[in-house]
């Protein structure tokens, strides 16, 4: 593995001012729901930014052309259950023909481990660019343990996805997995004691769901 990978945060005005209504206590489940996919859609715009292309001739009505199409298999993306399904919908408005792999994973409340409950993936995952979605990237340990299970499973080219880091989180996420760019929104002060992210915006899977 060579070096550390990136930290980007997408600082579009229309992503900061979603996260803001997001982080307002006050969002109703539905809206939650809504401005997380609209969110999704967005971030996907950013991550695929740097996709190789490749050259292609086809038949205008007009002429043959050399035109480009983005290189090689279709995306998978991976969203880390409950919450990363939030983005699954907007990303998908964008790159339709994506894959989708279901990474069943909860945060023990009490030790904060991730545990697996399920996991479904395409088999050829190590053709694919993998994006891991998750809007909460706190202690890291749901993101490592989606990302060693991709891996083990073949996946070599991975990008995670968040809305809203800890600096522990990233930090965590690049000592395991240093080759892994991350995007997110904002990155916050820091973990509470509870490992929730302050200021952040609560519990991303409850808050979507109406389940607290
Ligand atoms: C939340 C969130 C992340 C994880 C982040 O999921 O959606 O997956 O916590 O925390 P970490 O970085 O400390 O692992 P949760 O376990 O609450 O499950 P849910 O999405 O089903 O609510
Ligand atoms: N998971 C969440 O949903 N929110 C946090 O702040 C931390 C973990």
């Amino acid at each position: 593995m060579q070096g550390t990978a990136s930290v980007r945060v997408v600082d579009h005005p229309l992503v900061q001012h979603k996260l803001t209504l997001l982080r307002d206590k006050a969002r109703s489940t539905k809206g939650f729901r809504q401005i997380l996919n609209e969110i999704g859609m967005l971030l996907a715009y950013e991550v695929t930014r740097d996709l190789p292309l490749e050259t292609v001739t086809i038949e205008t009505p007009i002429q043959a052309m050399e035109a480009p199409q983005i290189a090689g298999k279709k995306l998978v993306l991976a969203p880390i259950l409950r919450a990363g399904v939030g983005f699954l919908d907007g990303m998908l408005s964008l790159v339709p023909s994506a894959r989708v792999a279901h990474v069943g994973l909860y945060r023990d409340p009490d030790t904060l481990q991730a545990v697996e409950y399920y996991f479904k993936a395409p088999s050829d995952l190590a053709d694919r660019t993998v994006l891991v979605l998750d809007p909460m990237l706190a202690t890291a340990n749901s993101a490592v343990a989606a990302i060693d299970l991709l891996k083990q499973r073949g996946a070599r080219d991975l990008r995670f996805v968040c809305l809203l880091a800890a600096p522990e989180g990233i930090a965590r996420l690049q000592s395991v997995h240093p080759e892994v760019p991350v995007w997110t929104a904002a990155i916050d002060s820091h973990l509470n004691d509870h490992g929730y992210i302050v200021p952040g915006l609560g519990d991303a899977g409850d808050r979507m769901y109406g389940t607290r």
